[in-house]
């Protein structure tokens, strides 16, 4: 007698409606789980984030999401450190200008970005030495993204860094957010110029979502 085993994959719960990043971690986690954005388990909520680090933030999305539909879940969150500024603008990347009393007008990511280089325009730039970008001037400065998994019972972080450098020109149109200011370390173009292959190879997300995926054994 022939027996057929039916494997029924593990659901995980993202919790974004992103329709992007969807994507990107069912290309890396769909062999083995059946991932559901928040609109597929019925979360119409516009969850808080109201934390002080990128880790805190993850785990106040994940663990509404535990709280509210009983499901193991993760989360992340990301966002732009410049050391000149303390780690500004950190959490508040995605509301910057509007943090800065800017107007915002229709380019959010726009308007960011012209906030921080205002705000940078008061600080000397570093020399920088080494690398393609050498001869040149920028701001050290990293992206990270902090995701937060609750999974089976325990809560679980992974963190994921690309450092850099902020140019005061903008470059390329690729991307999004402050890509066309962010020129990663080993590198001679900003992200909005290398691309998405290329950033998707060694940026913050793909760096911690690369962890997630190693512990889940993916
Ligand atoms: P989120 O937590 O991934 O939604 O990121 C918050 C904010 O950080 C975004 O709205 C952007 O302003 C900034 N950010 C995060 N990741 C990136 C990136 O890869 N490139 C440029 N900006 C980013």
């Amino acid at each position: 007698m022939t027996q057929t085993v039916v494997m029924t994959k593990k659901t995980l719960v993202f919790a974004s409606n992103n329709a992007h990043k969807l994507e990107e971690i069912r290309a890396i986690l769909g062999s083995k789980f059946e991932v559901k954005s928040l609109r597929e388990i019925g979360c119409e909520a516009d969850i808080p984030e109201t934390g002080s680090t990128f880790e805190a933030n993850a785990l106040q999305k994940a663990m509404y999401v535990k709280e509210h539909f009983g499901m193991d879940c993760f989360a992340d969150d990301s966002g732009l450190q410049v050391d000149a500024l303390g780690g500004e603008p950190g959490v508040f990347s995605a509301r910057y200008a509007a943090n800065c009393g800017k107007a915002v007008g229709n380019n959010k990511d726009e308007a960011n970005m012209d906030a921080l280089l205002e705000k940078l325009a008061a600080i000397a730039p570093r020399q920088i030495g080494e690398g393609p970008l050498a001869g040149t001037e920028g701001w050290d400065a990293c992206f990270r993204t902090s995701i937060a998994l609750i999974y089976e019972g325990c809560e679980y972080y992974f963190d994921g860094t690309v450092s850099g450098h902020i140019i005061s020109e903008k470059r390329g149109d690729g991307g999004f957010g402050y890509d066309p200011i962010f020129v990663p370390e080993g590198y001679g173009e900003t992200f909005a110029e290398l691309g998405a292959e290329v950033k998707n190879g060694i940026s913050h997300r793909a760096r911690a979502v690369g962890k997630l995926a190693e512990f889940l054994g993916v």
